[in-house]
């Protein structure tokens, strides 16, 4: 069993893909890796079995109460903490629901060594501080990430009769970091140690699905820096329905059930020998998911949609204890921040929507995919493409003239190429080989999602053009590598902790619940088929994947046909304070009109930046962007006009680079991507940051 590094922020256990398969399930999983959408998701996603180790816990017993072993830092839970926060190891997983319990159980979990905690990087000057900070605590001026959990109404609509509830689990990052309990005492240190931060900046990555807790380890100490030089803490929650908050909703026993299926039912249009053969499939795959569902979970369909999550984002509201929200929601956490904003207007603070969706579009059936759609392809010819020779072949592959030609490589023809590469594919997989999984198939589908993927995040662009141009010329092992992402190695032996499958289902619950109510068409499959045909005309990188993001809402009124609440109201209100919207001009699943009809809308109870980059939300980084944020966050500045335009520092494919041809030569900060020394490497960087956002990376969604 793993501890946890000293001097380093690393998620627990449940949080790191470290599983592995037996060699019962060998051939099955290897060919369910070659399926299509949760590619990127783990490496290795299934271990039959492995022993539960259950580790003696540090605890004494006086009469029948568990009392835990102090800390220098004091004892957790603190009494009276609605999240009951613990230190972070790698144990900290909220109890069962049918713990009764529960507490107890939590509060054996309390691992009272620092040194098994999981510390924030130590600030840029605290080298001199480090154990000599007259207390002799070696962590000082290290936040730390506390585990903790907030049970709330299962259904908000009927709280009084149905007692079921739902364990949202919490991660924050405090970013005081912890008081001895020396000193004086965790509640009123001499620097503020150990307190809560005036504000906590609330996260959600979006999804639907996409992991809070997940979002936390990954992002918070950037957040805080981001938007308030490191003063707030920052709290991600794992929504209801998702990974380790309770019910989870995963519908197969293992994940590796669910990507033997997705090869067979999700076929991209362009490669079905008949359109209507595959929604066929596809249609009674969502059947059959469903019911599965509801064999598992009954009424839980019910409770999965927006309204609800908005319902639980208030409860951490008041059990943070602050008047008013503060948040950084992004991409479908925009669809919450929306809907949170017009339910509980008075309780609306800083809240910053980035990567802004218009969360009306999903009342409509389908709405949720079609509307998505509007700059995938622009974000592709004048971004991937067009920036790729604009950068020139030092920076970018593709640039490259052909046969070493002098003559520049123009766009069109460019795009042309690639037109060439696809439909190559599509008229046949090309065979390809890797080291780790043997014989493997390069197929059009795979390749569409890799692309739709990487548009995403500018910083891929330079791999993911260098794997298209070896594969042009005929060499696949870059295109084998990057698509086959499954790695497989019965020598290691399974984690102590049977995985849990992930909860990808989720995502469905909620889109078809918030739609639930859109008059069906009369017409059956073929307004499917014909809604189909549209996305992916409009779309050829994304009409496939927000397609089948929208398809099983077909079948879910089904199964549950009276979701027990939808926000159906205006979005209008006067706020507290007016929200800050981000939308991106590139944006491949929150495109800006989305967010521009969304501040039409919101009118004086909202600003807008229009941020001119690339990938999904702000992180092709902006000056401009970022400080008006921080005003925002730090200071509840808002911009006067209501809209601003802001610029990306730097182009894609020359991050980090100095700019040759300016003048001055701007200084600039960040990785090198000249030629990535380590394409593989980095594209597997790449898909953390996507599975970070969404598991099942359906966009932004
Ligand atoms: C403070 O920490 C020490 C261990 O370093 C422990 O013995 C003591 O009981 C703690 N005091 C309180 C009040 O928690
Ligand atoms: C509680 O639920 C867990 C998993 O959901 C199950 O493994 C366990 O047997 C249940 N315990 C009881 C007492 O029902
Ligand atoms: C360095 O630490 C000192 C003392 O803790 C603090 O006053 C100062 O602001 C810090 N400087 C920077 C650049 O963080
Ligand atoms: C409210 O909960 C009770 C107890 O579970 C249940 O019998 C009743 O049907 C519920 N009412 C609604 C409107 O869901
Ligand atoms: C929770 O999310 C993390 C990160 O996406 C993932 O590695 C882990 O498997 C998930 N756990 C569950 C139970 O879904
Ligand atoms: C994005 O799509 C809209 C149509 O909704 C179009 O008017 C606009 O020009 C596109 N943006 C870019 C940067 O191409
Ligand atoms: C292209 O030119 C470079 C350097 O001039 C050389 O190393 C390379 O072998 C040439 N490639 C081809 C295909 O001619
Ligand atoms: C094919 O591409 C791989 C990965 O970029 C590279 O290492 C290898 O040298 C290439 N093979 C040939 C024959 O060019
Ligand atoms: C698809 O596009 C056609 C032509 O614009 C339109 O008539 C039809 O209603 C669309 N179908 C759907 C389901 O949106
Ligand atoms: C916040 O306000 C303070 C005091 O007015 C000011 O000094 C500081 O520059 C502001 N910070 C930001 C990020 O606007
Ligand atoms: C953005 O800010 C950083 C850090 O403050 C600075 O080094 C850089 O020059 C700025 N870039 C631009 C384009 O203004
Ligand atoms: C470099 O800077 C010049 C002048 O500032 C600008 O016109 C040019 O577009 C920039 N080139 C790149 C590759 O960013």
């Amino acid at each position: 069993m793993e501890k946890h590094a000293k001097n380093d922020v690393r998620p627990p256990s449940w949080q790191r893909n470290k599983w592995v398969a037996t060699a019962g399930v060998v051939a099955l999983v290897l060919i369910c890796r070659a399926a299509l959408l949760p590619r990127w998701t783990s490496l290795n996603r299934f271990c039959a079995a492995g022993p539960t180790a259950v580790h003696g816990l540090v605890s004494t017993t006086t009469g029948h109460v568990e009392v835990n072993a102090s800390s220098p830092y004091g004892e957790f839970p603190v009494p009276n903490d609605p999240f009951r926060f613990l230190p972070c190891t790698f144990r900290t997983v909220p109890p069962d629901l049918n713990d009764t319990g529960h507490e107890q159980t939590w509060a054996k979990l309390f691992d009272p060594n620092p040194e098994h905690w999981s510390w924030g990087r130590p600030a840029a000057n605290t080298s001199n501080v480090v154990g000599g900070g007259g207390g002799g605590d070696k962590y000082e001026g290290r936040g730390v990430y506390l585990c903790g959990y907030l049970d709330v109404a299962l259904d908000y609509t009927n709280s009084s009769s149905d007692k079921r509830i739902a364990r949202l689990a919490v991660t924050k990052y405090q970013a005081s970091g912890l008081a001895l309990n020396s000193t004086a005492g965790r509640a009123g240190a001499g620097a503020g140690a150990g307190k809560k931060s005036e504000r906590t900046i609330v996260i959600e990555p979006g999804g639907p699905g996409g992991s809070g807790t997940s979002y936390a380890w990954r992002a918070a100490e950037t957040v805080t820096q981001r938007f308030s030089d490191g003063k707030f803490d920052v709290l991600g929650w794992d929504p209801r329905g998702v990974n380790i908050s309770l019910p989870a909703v995963a519908c197969f026993p293992y994940d590796v059930d669910r990507d033997r299926w997705a090869l067979f039912s999700g076929q991209y249009r362009e490669v079905s020998p008949s359109p209507r053969a595959q929604l066929e499939i596809a249609d009674a795959m969502n059947d059959a998911i469903f019911r599965a569902c509801w064999e598992k979970y009954g009424d839980l369909g019910r409770f999965m949609g927006t309204a609800f999550v908005a319902r639980d984002m208030e409860e951490i509201r008041k059990a943070l204890g602050e008047d008013e929200l503060t948040g950084y929601l992004v991409s479908y956490g925009t669809g919450i921040g929306q809907t949170y904003a017009s339910m509980f207007p008075d309780s609306v603070g800083r809240m910053i929507l980035d990567g802004t969706e218009y969360v009306r579009d999903h009342r409509l059936l389908g709405g949720f995919g079609f509307t998505a759609l509007d700059n995938v392809t622009n974000a592709w010819h004048d971004g991937f493409l067009g920036e790729c020779i604009h950068a020139g072949p030092k920076y970018c592959t593709l640039a490259q003239p052909l046969n070493n030609g002098t003559q520049t490589v123009a766009l069109d023809d460019l795009g042309d190429r690639m037109g060439k590469l696809m439909e190559d594919l599509i008229e046949r997989p090309v065979a390809g080989y890797s080291e780790t999984s043997g014989p493997t198939l390069i197929t059009y589908t795979a390749m569409v999602s890799a692309i739709y993927g990487a548009l995403y995040n500018a910083r891929s662009w330079p791999g993911l053009a260098r794997m298209l141009c070896e594969l042009e010329a005929g060499n696949t092992t870059l295109a084998a590598t990057f698509l086959e992402n499954w790695y497989y190695d019965p020598t290691q032996p399974c984690p102590a902790i049977v995985p849990k499958p992930s909860t990808e289902e989720l995502t469905s619950l909620v889109v078809c619940a918030d739609s639930y109510d859109a008059p069906q068409p009369a017409e059956g499959l073929d307004w499917w088929l014909s809604l189909w045909a549209n996305m992916t005309e409009q779309s050829w990188i994304a009409g496939n994947s927000r397609f089948y993001s929208v398809f099983p809402c077909r079948q879910f009124i089904k199964y549950w046909p009276h979701p027990a609440e939808v926000y159906r109201g205006d979005l209008d209100h006067t706020l507290k304070h007016p929200v800050l919207l981000i939308a991106e001009t590139y944006d491949p699943a929150t495109p800006l009109r989305n967010g521009r009809r969304l501040a039409q809308e919101m009118g004086k109870n909202a600003r807008l930046i229009v941020h001119h980059g690339y990938g999904h939300s702000s992180r092709d980084t902006s000056n401009c962007t970022d400080s008006i944020a921080k005003a925002f966050i730090l200071n509840g500045t808002v911009p006067e006009s209501a809209e601003t335009d802001c610029y990306a520092d730097e182009k894609p494919y020359l991050y980090g680079h100095k700019n040759e041809t300016s003048p001055a030569g701007i200084k600039l900060v960040g990785q090198l991507h000249e030629h990535p020394e380590d394409p593989v490497k980095e594209w597997r960087e790449h898909l953390k940051e996507l599975a970070a956002m969404n598991p099942r990376l359906l966009p932004g969604h």
